[in-house]
């Protein structure tokens, strides 16, 4: 199988047991929110205790130690806090900082244009990075070209289909848009697909042969459970009513900085992300 899986999850307990359903697992993302999800936050937080920034980052610290503890061969994304007033240079210091916690990070970005500064540079640096929040190939397009030189495999783009299907657009559409203009480049960006809500979002994925897909467990369980079967192409995806995003024809070879990124879809995601995120901190 082509196809890495990770899961998507803040809680090392659902690791263990993606990792004792599946018998591997290739790696885990995690973000914000999902930290936030995680029970002895919640539990914190019921009980009316804030977190200080020290305190909640250094939670964070912990749980990412604790996943890769429990899948070391694997990649473990990690994911800056930005909102929309964070600067690439503040995004660089967090990722360096980050990328010292375990052996088998990989940063987390937005797919913002202080990202992809960000992103351009750590690149460089040889940082193993994830550009999340990507809803458009020209955003895509942007990634490849902010990170060229990066080693095979060192970068992942994470468009989230669920959103799309959320407001009445084929989400899948987009990976396998993303899919076909990569095939013109050197292979050193994976198509992460994320924001991966069922079953079916989970076949058409292996169908279309992503390099990686992340997925809560309750996604994964069905698969595993019906024997982790890779489906052919006699598989219909059953878009029912959603919108199809038509392929556009875009070139990889532009400067990094000429695409254009703007999506309102990435605008909300790193305001709900930074909107959870802040309210544990008291
Ligand atoms: O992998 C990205 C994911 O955590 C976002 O998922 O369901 O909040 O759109 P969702």
């Amino acid at each position: 199988m082509k196809t890495k899986i990770f899961l998507d999850s803040g809680d090392p307990a659902e690791t263990k047991q993606t990792l004792d359903l599946l018998g591997y697992l290739d790696g885990q993302t995690t973000n914000p929110s999902l930290i936030v999800k995680h029970p002895d936050a919640q539990a914190r937080f019921q009980s009316g205790q804030k977190f200080s920034q020290q305190e909640i980052l250094d939670f964070y610290k912990k749980v990412i130690q604790q996943i890769s503890a429990i899948i070391p061969a694997g990649s473990v994304s990690v994911e800056v806090y930005a909102d929309a007033q964070t600067t690439a240079q503040t995004m660089i210091e967090q990722a360096r900082e980050m990328n010292q916690w375990i052996p088998n990070a990989w940063i987390k970005l937005p797919t913002t244009s202080e990202g992809l500064k960000a992103a351009h540079e750590l690149s460089q640096e040889g940082m193993r990075l994830n550009l999340t929040l990507c809803f458009s190939q020209e955003q895509a397009a942007a990634v490849y070209a902010a990170t060229k030189g990066a080693g095979k495999g060192d970068i992942f783009v994470s468009p989230f289909i669920g959103r799309l299907d959320d407001r009445g657009e084929n989400g899948m559409d987009l990976i396998a848009n993303i899919v076909k203009m990569y095939q013109a480049g050197d292979g050193h960006v994976e198509v992460l697909t994320a924001s991966v809500r069922n079953q079916d979002h989970f076949l058409e994925a292996l169908r279309l042969q992503t390099d990686i897909i992340t997925a809560p467990l309750k996604a994964i369980q069905p698969w595993a459970e019906a024997g982790q079967k890779v489906p052919g192409n006699d598989y219909i995806y059953p878009k029912g009513a959603l919108s199809s995003i038509p392929y556009q024809e875009i070139s990889l070879d532009q400067d990094w900085s000429a695409y254009n990124i703007q999506h309102d879809l990435t605008d909300k995601g790193l305001e709900k992300f930074a909107s959870d995120w802040n309210a544990l901190i008291g």
